[in-house]
């Protein structure tokens, strides 16, 4: 760091993680608004793998609001973004302090600069981790406190459930303004310790279709979309006990169900919509096959709006599971053994041969791209270390390339 640090400049650095839902988010009632036509349930993923960073500064020097995501400026006009910073500062405006210390912020430009530690755009909920940090971030720097994952939703649906850590339901409210159409934590992320994740990586581009024109679709013309409306109230309760009484198996049966039947709409939709591949396809069978074998329920699978999986297991199951990922899935030639698993630790496990007789599946090289392992995390954290500010002491945006 260089120069000297500018005592005009405000700023907060923060965190925030992703989640992947076990009941899906699939529908809007208000497109403005961001209402959900359903409740939706989800894990937040530990922050050490993935995690969303923001830094938001505030300044008289200032002239404009302005925003740099991933190292590259964006325009800040999104209406998203705009309905976040809007209502940021209405809520802001309404607790003034009196202090006009903290008050001299209201005046102010604000700059955002964000980035993630995983790829955006890839169906890895980026846009959830992301908004949710935006919103952490800019309460702090206002002094806008409670309940802000409302405001998190505004800018996407998901984003309001990242701004908790543990298991988190959507609620999806009856108020016309929206206002109670917010996330709750049903259980914080030490409840069931022994929960892990291993999200394999089937492809890191863009989604073809994104979400909110996806669901728009969905929505308009799709006949299933109404019998899956009614009947997501009791799936969302039944999961609510499994996790309450650390049930795995009715845990996992629900979140592939639910899965399959989000990728069911996406089909019925018209035209169609595939966000699952060929490989994705196979990660099913695998799944299956590991679950037939063990006589019991040992993992579930759940895709978003792209082809990568999202596996829930227990730490005891994960040795196992990845050493037959690995083996029906090894990584490519050019890639390093070593760096096809990224993220918490394990010991090297070979697949057992009566495992690999039993799964009758081809193997494919180079599908899995690589694999992220990692546990049930918190929500949104401050950084207090100026080190790890986006800025520079001077408030200049610090890109990475
Ligand atoms: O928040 P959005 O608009 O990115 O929608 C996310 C939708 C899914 O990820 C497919 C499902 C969910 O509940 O997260």
């Amino acid at each position: 760091m260089s120069g000297k640090s500018n005592p005009n400049v405000r700023c907060v650095t923060c965190t925030a993680p992703v989640n992947i839902a076990v009941i899906k988010y699939w529908g809007k009632t208000d497109e403005t608004r961001i209402l959900p036509t359903n409740p939706s349930l989800s894990v937040t993923l530990g922050q050490d793998e993935l995690r969303a960073k923001t830094s938001v500064a505030a300044s008289s020097s200032f002239t404009e609001d302005r925003l740099w995501l991933n190292g590259i400026e964006q325009s800040i006009s999104s209406p998203r973004i705009q309905n976040v910073l809007k209502e940021i500062r209405r809520r802001a405006h309404k607790r003034k302090s009196g202090d006009s210390k903290n008050d001299v912020v209201l005046t102010q430009h604000v700059h955002i600069v964000s980035e993630n530690n995983f790829p955006t755009a890839a169906g890895l909920a980026s846009s959830a981790a992301g908004y949710a940090c935006l919103v952490f971030a800019l309460g702090k720097l206002f002094g806008v406190h409670g309940e802000i994952s409302d405001i998190a939703r505004q800018g996407s649906g998901s984003a309001c459930r990242s701004l908790y850590g543990g298991y988190v339901l959507w609620k999806m409210g009856s108020k016309e303004d929206g206002s109670d159409s917010h996330a709750v934590q049903v259980q914080p992320e030490t409840h069931w310790p022994q929960m892990r994740s291993l999200i394999l990586v089937v492809s890191d581009q863009k989604k073809h279709v994104g979400s909110t024109e996806g669901m728009q679709t969905t929505v308009q013309t799709s006949d299933l979309m109404e019998k899956r409306i009614k009947l997501v109230d009791k799936r969302t309760a039944e999961i609510t006990k499994a996790i309450n009484e650390r049930d795995f198996p009715t845990f996992a049966k629900i979140t592939m169900q639910e899965s399959n039947q989000l990728h069911a709409v996406c089909l019925d939709t018209y035209p169609p919509i595939f966000y699952m591949t060929d490989t994705s396809r196979l990660i099913v069978r695998l799944v299956h096959a590991i679950n037939d074998i063990s006589g019991k329920v040992k993992v579930a699978y759940t895709f978003d709006a792209g082809p990568n999986a999202c596996l829930y297991l227990l730490e005891e199951d994960v040795p196992r599971v990845l050493s037959l990922v690995r083996h029906f899935f090894p990584p490519s030639k050019d890639m390093k053994d070593s760096s096809f698993v990224t993220g918490l630790k394990l010991d090297e496990i070979k697949p057992l041969s009566g495992d690999i007789s039993q799964i009758n599946i081809p193997i494919s090289e180079g599908a899995v791209k690589y694999v992220i392992h990692t546990n049930v995390g918190p929500g949104p954290q401050v950084l207090t270390d100026p080190k790890e500010s986006l800025f520079t002491s001077e408030g200049k945006p610090r890109l990475t390339p």
